[in-house]
């Protein structure tokens, strides 16, 4: 068990909540409360004491003690979307969508998911666990703390399986908490009918992913050229059944009923959103799914950002992942999301943080253990480089704004 720690003269503790904050929606999302002039104490792991300066305690000896002068203390984020798991990087189609083509026509040319899956199924699983470990390391040194990763580049069941063992893995040799989720229904393989390929994802990948306890969810890319509503719902059902709950890859590319499809089978979140329409958000007005905007993946492949504004102006929660994959968003930087967020979305530095630390750890269900500074959750937290303000910090974008992080109380070097 790591040393306690104790970090005294913070410039400013930020997102010190309530327990029974679990998630912030609308105005609440424009509030960031912050302790100034501040200590924090960590012990066995965990958060274990915070307040200004002057009720700073005593502390035992062997502590160690860091000053953060200047500086600024958060929770680490938790990205609630990303597929970490992957073969090969795929620039040569980014040449390609310079040069004009799109994501659906690479798609349809068997580029895209069917390009990494190939890569995916020549790999084993040993190689492709030292791939994924760094890129979790990657993330760690960038503030992350608490991450989703999917399968869906296998696209066989032994293949589908190899990810999320490499998933569940990191999980238990990095300092991360690892969420897992089975992404079968991410595309058909290039020598399967889609019917049989569904009843593949349903009558055996479900199964054996159950039978080695490899997902906590359950995800279909609802899209046009790749699964339809009924597809979406009929796979999401049958996880739900051996206990992994939905979220979908919803309304990236078209209206395509993904929102829909998610509200319907009470989708923990509904993932990318890009293209929706007043429908799918009165929708949302009336489920507990959180939407999800993926900023990387909308940059990354010139689409529309999703309309968070004004979801935000109008009373909804916006939570914000990184969508970390080879295709559509080769980062997994927290931190450049959030001035996307900021820049391409108009949310604001306090929404931007509250998306990306509470609400995604509300919609991985951690919210008892991730997602804000708060008594008894873990001692996940990053301590920033001297700073003016919190705005200054989305504002310097692409400026790694982490100075050190702590993870589960250890100090990481
Ligand atoms: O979230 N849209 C579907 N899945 C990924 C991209 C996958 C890929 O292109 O490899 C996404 O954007
Ligand atoms: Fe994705």
């Amino acid at each position: 068990m790591a040393n306690d720690i104790l970090i005294k003269n913070i410039k400013g503790l930020v997102q010190v909540r309530d327990p029974q904050i679990r998630s912030v929606a609308g105005r609440a999302m424009s509030e960031l409360p912050m302790i100034e002039n501040a200590f924090l104490h960590l012990s066995q792991g965990l958060i274990r004491d915070y307040g200004t300066m002057d009720e700073m305690h005593q502390v035992k000896s062997g502590t160690t003690i860091l000053d953060a002068s200047g500086k600024f203390v958060f929770p680490s984020f938790v990205d609630s979307h990303t597929h970490l798991v992957f073969a090969a990087s795929r620039e040569e189609e980014f040449v390609m969508k310079i040069k004009g083509a799109t994501y659906a026509e690479i798609a349809a040319k068997g580029g895209g998911i069917l390009n990494s899956a190939k890569k995916l199924r020549a790999t084993s699983e040993d190689e492709l666990f030292e791939k994924t470990l760094t890129r979790a390391h990657e993330i760690i040194k960038l503030g992350t703390g608490a991450v989703e990763i999917k399968s869906g580049y296998g696209l066989t069941v032994k293949d589908e399986v190899k990810m999320l063992r490499v998933a569940k893995r990191i999980g238990k040799e990095t300092l991360l908490t690892v969420k897992t989720t089975f992404l079968g229904a991410h595309a058909v393989p290039s020598d399967m009918k889609k019917t049989d390929y569904v009843k593949l994802v349903i009558d055996e990948m479900i199964p054996a992913v159950a039978e080695e306890n490899l997902a906590d969810y359950i995800d279909v890319f609802c899209e046009e050229g790749f699964f339809s509503f009924d597809e979406t719902e009929r796979i999401v059902e049958a996880g739900k059944k051996y206990g992994m709950k939905p979220r979908i890859h919803a309304n990236q590319l078209h209206r395509s009923g993904g929102v829909q499809v998610g509200v319907k089978t009470k989708a923990l979140s509904v993932d990318h959103l890009e293209n929706i329409g007043e429908e799918e958000i009165e929708l949302l007005k009336t489920s507990s799914t959180m939407p999800t905007a993926l900023p990387g993946a909308a940059f990354f492949l010139n689409l529309p950002f999703p309309p968070a504004r004004k979801m935000i102006d109008e009373g909804l929660p916006i939570a914000i992942a990184s969508d970390y994959n080879p295709g559509s968003s080769p980062s997994g930087n927290m931190q450049v999301m959030l001035s996307l967020a900021c820049i391409k979305m108009k949310m604001t530095p306090e929404e931007a943080f509250n998306a990306a630390t509470l609400n995604t750890a509300a919609a991985l269900e951690i919210s008892d253990s991730h997602g804000s500074i708060t008594k008894g959750k873990v001692a996940n937290i990053f301590i920033s480089k001297t700073s003016p303000s919190v705005a200054y910090l989305p504002y310097h974008f692409a400026n790694d704004f982490v100075d050190q992080v702590i993870l589960k109380g250890e100090l990481i070097g």
